[in-house]
């Protein structure tokens, strides 16, 4: 059985993951222009605490999808498969952009003391770090050009007086 809308914990963890990976997103780009104060690693730190956290809201959010299967909204196939594509390329930049950032810290030891959560069995290697820290930067620039283009396409909707926001909203 598939839904019309979005259950309440699906609704929740979309804002709430939103609002955390535009404020991570935001935070990372600004680490190069920070100057070296002891805000800076707090930054760093809070940045990979609340990353880490993120990783395992969308594995929820994942499986809450996968339990909430919801009906494609009556759009012509060409839009439905598009937006469809785009969600399947927000949802693996959602798990790849945290999982890069939290292997390149697991690599050189570098997380937070007060959340020292190593990924098991990475070994330590300076290659890996740096290859996992071009990957999330890399991974950045394009989640940012999907999310633009996601929100872009919401108000395209909303302009097209077509209800997709209000199915992710909490009123219906
Ligand atoms: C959805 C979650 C995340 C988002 C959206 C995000 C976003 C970003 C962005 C946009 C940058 C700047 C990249 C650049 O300058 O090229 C960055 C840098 C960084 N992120 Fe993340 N991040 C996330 C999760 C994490 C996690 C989980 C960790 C570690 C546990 C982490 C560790 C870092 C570090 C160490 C840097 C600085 C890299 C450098 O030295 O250039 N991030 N992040
Ligand atoms: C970092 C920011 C965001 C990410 C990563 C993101 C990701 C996603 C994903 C993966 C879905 C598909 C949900 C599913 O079917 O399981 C979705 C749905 C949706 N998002 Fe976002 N989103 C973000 C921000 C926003 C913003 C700012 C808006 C509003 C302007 C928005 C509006 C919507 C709407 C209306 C839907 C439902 C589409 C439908 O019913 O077909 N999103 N989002």
């Amino acid at each position: 059985m598939s839904y019309n809308t979005y259950s309440s914990l699906q609704k929740s963890l979309h804002w709430i993951i939103a609002i955390l990976i535009i404020g991570l997103w935001c935070a990372g780009f600004s680490f190069d222009y920070l100057p070296k104060t002891s805000f800076k690693p707090y930054l760093v730190n809070t940045h990979k605490t609340l990353g880490v956290i993120v990783f395992f809201l969308v594995l929820i959010r994942i499986l809450a999808r996968i339990k909430h299967p919801i009906k494609p909204f009556q759009l012509p196939k060409a839009i439905q498969l598009m937006g469809k594509l785009t969600h399947i390329v927000l949802y693996a930049l959602i798990v790849m952009m945290p999982l890069s950032g939290w292997i390149m810290s697991s690599a050189v030891h570098k997380m937070p003391s007060w959340f020292p959560l190593f990924i098991p069995g990475i070994p330590y290697s300076k290659p890996l770090a740096q290859t996992m820290r071009s990957l999330h930067g890399y991974l950045g620039y394009t989640l940012a050009f999907f999310v633009t283009i996601h929100i872009c396409a919401t108000f395209f909707h909303v302009w097209r007086k077509e209800p997709i926001l209000d199915r992710m909203l909490f009123r219906s």
